[in-house]
């Protein structure tokens, strides 16, 4: 179970080959995860996170076998979510004299979960540091928001390991363990998956620390995160893309995404579909329809998107309810640098351009006001609309 990393640094956590969501049932998993947890066995002994409570019994239980727990000195909590602090009650049981450090908020987090405990807790803030022999030590980097209040980062000196946790993690469980090892077009799709949909609404702050982390010129030869492959094959790949990801990122792509009712609002996104490739060979196109596709897909298309044209016919004086949960989620994303146009069929009172439109200003997209707005199904004059609203979703 026990997995080497580096010199007396091991992998301990939980290969989650069966999941298939996360985060309730708010994030598809295609490809198995891990809740990786460390332990690091230098002078002092120490255990860097935990795994996921509904495998508590089997990460203590698969830990004993490896160590006999009393050895352990100290336990770092790098950020409370149940899928890294989920088996430490479980493990307390039987430590429950070992020291704790995590960040105020951590403390206050787990107790919120799991309820009132009377361990022995450390708190720390950026620049504190803890001597674990050997010459080596432990330096805490506080990432509050990314993704919690309470998310920190660890960095192990002398290996020049950082154990960023949730940051550069992905939804990919890999048996091999390491970057270098990983199916590249999954690792980077999974990357990019994860980044959208949890790390993207903080991207702000993602740049911030990022200078902050690079400013402290601590060497990195490992980025240890707390879910999926771990960077030792050039790791500060993943830390250059994530500076690219987090700065209005976008593709020479246009996502086309609708729902319909009987086909007309299919029928226009199909055709700017084909307006974009005409007026513009090189732009990679997708059309999706939203109510058939994964959303955190989804969200990672309109990610590398430049511009967005989003359909729905009017119904019941509204836009279908696949497109406002759709649009919902889009807007809690914070995606800048990115224009988007509406387009839907109507049979009567025909609200759903104008909705579209408000919503879409309102997720901070470039709204370009050229529309198609079709009574019933879509005809020659209303197809005309389409070259000129293509014209300016390109420029
Ligand atoms: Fe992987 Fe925020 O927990």
């Amino acid at each position: 179970m026990r997995r080497h990393v580096k010199n007396n640094v091991s992998w301990v956590g939980y290969m989650d080959w069966e999941l298939e969501t996360f985060h309730g049932d708010d994030y598809s998993v295609d490809n198995g995860s891990s809740q990786n947890a460390y332990l690091i066995e230098e002078g002092k002994t120490v255990l860097i996170d935990t795994v996921w409570t509904p495998h508590r019994k089997d990460f203590v239980e698969n830990l004993k076998k490896e160590i006999d727990l009393n050895k352990i000195d100290f336990i770092v909590a790098n950020h409370a979510e149940c899928d890294h602090s989920g088996s430490l009650v479980e493990l307390m049981k039987e430590i429950p004299n070992t020291p704790i450090y995590c960040t105020p908020l951590c403390i206050k987090s787990i107790e919120g979960q799991f309820g009132k405990q009377n361990w022995d807790v450390h708190t720390v803030k950026t620049g504190d540091s803890i001597d674990i022999g050997n010459g080596k030590k432990l330096i805490f980097v506080e990432m509050r928001m990314l993704h919690w209040p309470d998310s920190m980062a660890t960095y192990m000196t002398g290996d020049n390991i950082l154990f960023s946790n949730d940051a550069f993690g992905q939804h990919y469980a890999v048996a091999e363990l390491f970057n270098d090892k990983a199916d590249q077009a999954i690792l980077w799709r999974e990357a990019m998956k994860y980044f959208v949909n949890i790390i993207h609404p903080f991207a702000p702050l993602v740049t911030k620390k990022i200078a902050e982390i690079k400013s402290l010129n601590l060497p990195i030869d490992i980025i240890a995160p707390s879910h999926g492959a771990i960077w030792r094959d050039n790791p500060m790949q993943i830390v250059e893309t994530y500076e690219k990801w987090a700065n209005a990122y976008q593709e020479n792509q246009v996502t086309v995404l609708y729902d319909t009712m009987w086909g007309g609002t299919e029928k226009i996104a199909h055709k700017i579909a084909e307006e974009i490739e005409t007026q513009s060979p090189e732009t990679v196109v997708k059309v999706f329809n939203i109510a058939k596709k994964d959303k955190n897909d989804l969200m990672t298309e309109v990610f590398k998107s430049k511009a967005i044209a989003v359909g729905s016919p009017t119904a019941i004086n509204d836009i279908l309810s696949t497109v406002t949960g759709f649009l919902a989620f889009m807007k809690s994303l914070k995606f800048k640098n990115k224009k988007a146009a509406a387009f839907g069929c109507y049979g009567w009172s025909g609200e759903s351009v104008k909705i579209l439109q408000e919503k879409l200003k309102d997720a901070g997209f470039a709204l370009v006001e050229d529309n198609v707005k079709s009574l019933w199904n879509p005809t020659d004059e209303d197809f005309a609309k389409i070259p000129e609203l293509v014209k300016n979703l390109l420029a």
